[in-house]
């Protein structure tokens, strides 16, 4: 007997130690994801329904918006709470993650436009974790939300499978700061114009602005954020590019209008505005006079 319990000791120890640290690191994913939702990515400007006053209270992510791009789409933008029925609820952690990664549902169909594809494929794994690990969390919501339709052929894929993406090191800030504006946020989606190939024209226009942006709140026209100093924000501050950012006004006092999502970013902390700021100031300044 006291032999069984001898051995037994340090096996139950170990175990209760492992499962403790799976609680730890699965609270301090859904923290990061709480963090990442609520500022720099920001699902909730397309997934939450909006009134004149911004989210509509107890709808978190539960969809209903229309995205309406003349002769090109109807977008019914869906629930992703858990919901069982009408939302993702039913959904397995990867099957999510093929989807925000890769735009592939479940059951095989293709994601249609606007979603950010282009950016969302560079997420890293643990970020895209924290990620799911906060959808799991809001409250469901029962919304049962049309089939979008799309005017214009969708792509047969928005390249390959995404095995694996490594994060990127904090201490490299114009390096954290492109995943922030590119990957984690879509800055860098809104605010290129599409290229050639019906995509945002990184290559040549990376930041450029001039994509028009069209929405409950009529046709927004995305600004020029490179350091161009005439057409850009070149001669901006640090701090007055934080404050556009951040509560949605120009140096000039002017209120930025949707869909930019400065409600969004609100609650970004200090370095990772600066590592925003900093990668700003690193894209090649493009002459684009958009307004
Ligand atoms: C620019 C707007 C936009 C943003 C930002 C966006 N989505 Fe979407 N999402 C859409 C639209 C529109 C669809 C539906 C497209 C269609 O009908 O094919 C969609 C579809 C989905 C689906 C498929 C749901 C289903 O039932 O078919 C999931 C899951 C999803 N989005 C998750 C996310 C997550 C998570 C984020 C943030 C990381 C996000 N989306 C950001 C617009 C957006
Ligand atoms: C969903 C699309 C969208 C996203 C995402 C977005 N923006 Fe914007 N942004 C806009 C639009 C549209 C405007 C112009 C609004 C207007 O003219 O009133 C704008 C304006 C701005 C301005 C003001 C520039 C000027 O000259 O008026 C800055 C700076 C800016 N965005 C930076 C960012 C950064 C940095 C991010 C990411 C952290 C970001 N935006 C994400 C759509 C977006």
């Amino acid at each position: 007997m006291l032999k069984v319990r001898w051995a037994l000791t340090p096996i139950c120890t170990a175990l209760t130690l492992s499962i403790a640290g799976a609680v730890v690191a699965e609270e301090a994913a859904l923290e990061r994801g709480r963090y990442f939702m609520n500022g720099i990515v920001a699902c909730g400007n397309c997934h939450t329904p909006m009134g004149p006053d911004g989210p509509l209270p107890g709808k978190e992510l539960a969809g209903g918006t229309e995205i309406v791009e003349e002769g090109h789409f109807t977008a019914r933008v869906p629930n992703i709470t858990p919901d069982a029925e009408t939302g993702i609820g039913s959904w397995a952690d990867a099957q999510i993650g093929k989807a925000i990664r890769e735009g592939i549902r479940p059951d095989g169909s293709l994601i249609g436009p606007p979603m950010p594809f282009e950016v969302y494929r560079n997420i890293s794994d643990s970020d895209l974790k924290a990620i799911i690990a906060y959808l799991r969390s809001v409250t469901p919501v029962k919304n049962k939300v049309a089939k979008s339709a799309y005017q214009i052929p969708l792509p047969p894929n928005y390249g390959p499978p995404v095995d694996s993406v490594a994060d990127v090191p904090r201490g490299d800030k114009v390096a954290y700061g492109a995943y922030l504006a590119g990957p984690l946020g879509h800055c860098t989606v809104c605010h290129t114009p599409m290229g050639a190939t019906g995509g945002p024209d990184f290559a040549y226009r990376l930041g450029a602005g001039g994509l028009p942006l069209p929405g409950p709140w009529g046709v927004s026209i995305s600004a020029n954020i490179t350091p161009d100093p005439e057409t850009g924000i070149g001669k901006w501050s640090d701090e007055q590019i934080k404050k556009a950012i951040t509560d949605g006004v120009r140096p000039d006092d002017t209120q930025l209008a949707p869909p930019m999502p400065y409600a969004f970013y609100r609650s970004l902390r200090p370095e990772d505005l600066d590592a925003i700021v900093a990668y700003l100031r690193s894209l090649p300044p493009i002459e684009h006079a958009v307004k």
